[in-house]
C-alpha cells in the first residue's frame, strides 16, 4: 500500500477569545481524521495557528490597556492549553503574527500584483478628526440603518444580522475619541477576482474538492451558470487593505495601509507549516508545492467564501498547491437552540474540562458528524446516554468484566474458537475505515457499536465469574477472557482516532501498544495482562448541570466586569453605556412604595431542579424550584419561548416565595420566578451572583 503524504489544517481561531465547545466540533473532527490517517500508516501532519490580526484584537488590547502582542501571546497559550486538554494533536501551532507569515504574505502579494490582479479604488470611510485617523469597521458604533438598534458596530448588526458599510450607520461615534466622525475618501487595494473566474468555476464545480452542497451554493450565490438564462454572475473585487490604525502587516509600497486580516489569515496555514518544516529538517516546497501531497482544509460553513474562492485564487496565482479537499461542517446547537451565554450553554473548553471527560465530547461529536454540512445538536440526554451506554456499558465492559481473571495467567497461548466473532469484527474493519476516510464518523461509530453488541452476549452467556469458581474450568476461563479482551482490543483500535486515551490504556492492559489499524486483524495471544486500571467513568447528570451552571455564572461575571470596569485606556466608554431609553419609556416606573411595602414581598434565591413542558400550554413551563433542603414548590412560568427546559435545570433564580398559590388549569402555581423583558422570546430570568444559595432572602 502506498503511503499518502497529507497536510491537514483546521481554521485558525481568532486570538481575541477563549476556545468553546462550538469551536471544538471542528478541531475534534479534524483530529479524528488526522489520527485515523496516522493509524493507517499515512504520513499526516496537522497544522494550525492563532489568527491574530484585525480590529477586534486591537479593541480588546486597548480596553485591557496593553499591547496587542501581549494579548495574543496570552490567548495563544490558553488556546494551546485547551486544545491539549481535548487531545487535539497538532504538529505545529503557530501564529499569523509571525516572521514566517510576513515573509509569505510578501511573496504571495508580489505574485498577485505581478499577475495584474491588484487595483486601487477610493472608498468612502469614516474619519476621526480628533484622533486623526480613518476608522476600521469595528472602531465605530452607531444605530443600525435597518432595524434602528443602537450601539452597533460598523460592519453588521447584532440585533437584526444586517450587513452594511460603516458610512451607512446612523449617528456614528468613534470609539477612539467618542467624537462624531466624518466621511472621507481613501484609497483601498482590491484583488480583481473576476480575472480568476474561469479557474474558480473549474476548481469549485469539477472534481471532488468540495462537498456537492457547497459547490451548488457557490454556483447559486456567487458564480451563476453560464449556460442558464440568468448567465454568469459578476465576481466582486475583494477589498484587501485597511488604513491605519490596524494591527497587521503593512503592505509593501503602501505605507499606512495594512493587509486585511482575511488576506494574511489563510497564509498562516503555510507559515505554520514552514515552522514545522524548519523544526523537522523538511522543505516547505515539498509540502505546499508538491502534487503528491494532499492538502485538506477543515472549516465551518460561515467561512466558506474565503476558503473556496479567495484562497484557491491566491494559491493558484502564487504557484502553491490547491487544496485537494475542503471539508465544511455545520454549527453546534445545544438542546436545539443556539449556544447562549445567559443560559450557560456557551461552554468554554476550560470549563468543560473541570466537570467532564474530554473523551465524552470527542465521542459525542464523532457520533454526530457526517460528510454533510448539517448543523449538529448536543442534547444533554443523548450526550450522557451515548457515553454511558456505548462506551462504558458496551466497550469498556468487555475488559472490566474479564481482565482480572487473567491477570495471573495472561492471554491463552493460541486464539480459541469464538464462533467467528473476531473474524467478523476484523472484516468490518474495511467498512469502518472507509467511513473514517469519508468523514462519516457517525457511521463509523454505528458500525463499531454493532461489533460491541455482538461481543457482549458472548461474555453474558459464558459467565467468566461463574467459571472462576470451578478449578476444572480454568482453561475455559482463560479462553473466554482471551476472546473478550481481544474483542475489546479490536474496538479500542477502531475507536483510537476518537478516543486516543482509551487506546493507550487498552495497550497498557494487554502489554501491546496500539499504534496501527492492522493490529485489528490479528488476535493477540500469550501476552501478560496488566492490572485493570480505570478506563472511563460514567457521566452523571449532575456533572453536566454543574458545568452549565458554572458557564452561566462565568458569563454573568464577565458581563458585569466589562460593564463595571472603567476603560483603562480611557477609550471606548461610549461602547459600554449607550443604553436605549426605550425599555423605560415602554413601561414607566410604578407608583412610589415604602420599604415596608417592599419587604412584604419575600424574594428568595431558588434552584430550578426540574423543568418541563406543559403540553397543553403554549407559553408555560412547569418548574420545580428548591428553596433548599426538602423545600420545593411548583411554579408555572411563561418562559417557554425563551428557554429550553433542559438548559434551566440547575440554575439559580429569584422567586416571589410568599405569593398566594394560584390554581391554574394545569395545577397549582406556588410562586413566581422573576424575569425582565417584554414577553415571548424576550424574557430574561434573574440570577444572583455566584455565592448565593437557595433559600437566601433577596433585599
Ligand atoms: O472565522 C474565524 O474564526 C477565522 N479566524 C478563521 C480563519 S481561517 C484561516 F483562513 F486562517
Ligand atoms: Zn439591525
Amino acid at each position: 500500500m502506498t503511503i499518502r503524504k497529507i497536510l491537514v489544517t483546521a481554521a485558525l481561531p481568532y486570538a481575541n477569545g477563549p476556545i468553546h465547545i462550538g469551536h471544538l466540533v471542528e478541531y475534534i473532527q479534524t483530529d479524528i481524521w488526522v489520527r485515523f490517517q496516522r493509524l493507517r500508516g499515512n504520513r499526516c501532519i496537522y497544522i494550525c495557528a492563532d489568527d491574530t490580526h484585525g480590529t477586534a484584537i486591537t479593541i480588546r488590547a486597548r480596553k485591557e490597556g496593553r499591547p496587542e502582542e501581549e494579548l495574543i501571546a496570552q490567548v495563544q497559550a490558553e488556546h494551546e492549553r485547551d486544545f491539549a486538554g481535548f487531545q487535539v494533536s497538532f504538529d505545529n501551532y503557530g501564529s499569523t503574527n509571525s516572521p514566517e507569515n510576513r515573509e509569505l504574505c510578501h511573496e504571495i502579494w508580489e505574485a498577485i500584483d505581478k499577475a495584474g490582479l491588484v487595483k486601487t479604488k477610493n472608498v468612502d470611510q469614516l474619519y476621526d478628526t480628533v484622533a486623526n485617523t480613518f476608522l476600521a469597521d469595528r472602531f465605530v458604533r452607531g444605530t443600525c440603518p435597518h432595524c434602528g438598534a443602537t450601539n452597533q458596530p460598523g460592519d453588521n448588526c447584532s440585533a437584526c444580522g444586517a450587513t452594511y458599510s460603516p458610512i451607512e450607520l446612523l449617528n456614528p461615534i468613534s470609539i477612539l475619541s467618542d467624537s462624531q466622525p466624518e466621511i472621507r475618501s481613501a484609497p483601498h487595494l482590491f484583488i480583481e477576482l473576476a480575472q480568476l473566474r474561469e479557474f474558480l468555476v473549474e476548481y469549485t464545480q469539477k472534481g471532488e474538492h468540495l462537498q456537492k452542497e457547497i459547490a451548488n451554493y457557490l454556483k447559486g450565490h456567487f458564480l451563476g451558470d453560464e449556460n442558464s438564462a440568468e448567465g454568469a454572475k459578476p465576481l466582486k473585487d475583494w477589498d484587501v487593505s485597511r488604513p491605519a490604525p490596524y494591527f497587521g502587516f503593512e503592505i509593501p509600497g503602501h505605507p499606512g495601509h495594512y493587509w486585511y486580516v482575511w488576506f494574511d489569515a489563510p497564509i498562516g496555514y503555510i507559515a505554520s507549516t514552514k515552522q514545522w518544516c524548519d523544526r523537522n529538517g523538511e522543505r516547505l516546497e515539498d509540502w505546499w508545492k508538491n502534487p503528491d501531497v494532499e492538502i485538506h482544509h477543515f472549516l465551518g460553513k460561515d467561512i466558506t467564501y474565503f476558503h473556496t474562492l479567495f484562497w484557491p485564487g491566491m494559491l493558484k496565482t502564487a504557484g502553491f498547491s490547491l487544496p485537494h479537499k475542503i471539508h465544511i461542517h455545520g454549527f453546534l446547537t445545544v438542546n436545539g437552540a443556539k449556544m447562549s451565554k445567559s443560559t450557560g450553554t456557551f461552554v468554554k473548553a476550560e470549563t468543560f474540562l473541570k466537570h467532564l471527560d474530554p473523551a465524552a465530547l470527542r465521542y459525542f461529536y464523532a457520533s454526530k458528524l457526517t460528510p454533510r454540512v448539517d448543523d449538529l445538536d448536543l442534547s444533554v440526554e443523548e450526550f450522557i446516554n451515548k457515553f454511558n451506554a456505548d462506551l462504558v456499558g458496551k466497550v469498556v465492559n468487555l475488559a472490566s468484566r474479564t481482565a482480572k481473571f487473567v491477570q495471573e495467567t495472561g492471554l491463552s497461548a493460541s486464539y480459541p474458537d469464538d464462533g467467528g466473532l473476531f473474524a467478523h469484527a476484523a472484516a468490518a474493519g474495511k467498512e469502518i475505515a472507509q467511513a473514517y476516510e469519508d468523514c462519516d464518523f457517525a457511521r463509523a461509530t454505528r458500525l463499531i457499536c454493532e461489533i460491541a453488541d455482538r461481543a457482549n452476549p458472548f461474555v453474558d452467556s459464558e459467565q467468566p465469574w461463574t467459571l472462576k469458581k470451578d478449578p476444572a474450568q480454568a482453561q475455559r476461563l482463560q479462553d473466554v477472557c482471551t476472546i473478550s479482551l481481544n474483542l475489546f482490543r479490536q474496538l479500542a483500535i477502531y475507536l483510537a482516532p476518537i478516543l486516543p486515551d482509551l487506546a493507550e490504556r487498552a495497550g497498557r492492559l494487554l502489554n501491546d501498544p496500539l499504534i496501527s489499524w492492522d493490529q485489528s486483524q490479528t488476535p493477540l495471544v500469550g501476552t501478560p495482562v496488566a492490572k485493570f486500571e480505570h478506563m472511563l467513568k460514567r457521566i452523571e447528570v449532575k456533572d453536566f448541570e454543574n458545568m452549565i451552571e458554572e458557564s452561566a455564572r462565568e458569563a454573568t461575571e464577565a458581563a458585569l466586569e466589562s460593564e463595571g470596569t472603567p476603560d483603562r485606556a480611557g477609550e471606548g466608554t461610549a461602547v459600554a453605556f449607550q443604553d436605549s431609553a426605550e425599555a423605560l419609556q415602554n413601561e414607566p416606573l410604578a407608583e412610589e412604595c415604602t420599604i415596608e411595602d417592599f419587604t412584604k414581598v419575600d424574594l428568595r434565591v431558588a434552584r430550578i431542579v426540574k423543568a418541563e413542558h406543559v403540553p397543553e400550554a403554549k407559553k408555560l413551563l412547569r418548574l420545580t424550584v428548591s428553596l433548599g433542603g426538602d423545600n420545593t414548590r411548583t411554579v408555572f412560568a411563561g418562559i417557554k419561548a425563551a428557554y429550553d427546559p433542559e438548559a434551566l435545570v440547575g440554575r439559580l433564580v429569584i422567586v416571589v416565595a410568599n405569593l398566594k398559590p394560584r390554581a391554574m388549569k394545569f395545577g397549582l402555581s406556588e410562586g413566581m420566578v422573576c424575569a425582565a423583558g417584554g414577553g415571548g422570546a424576550e424574557v430574561f430570568l434573574l440570577s444572583p451572583d455566584s455565592g448565593a444559595v437557595p433559600g437566601q432572602r433577596v433585599l
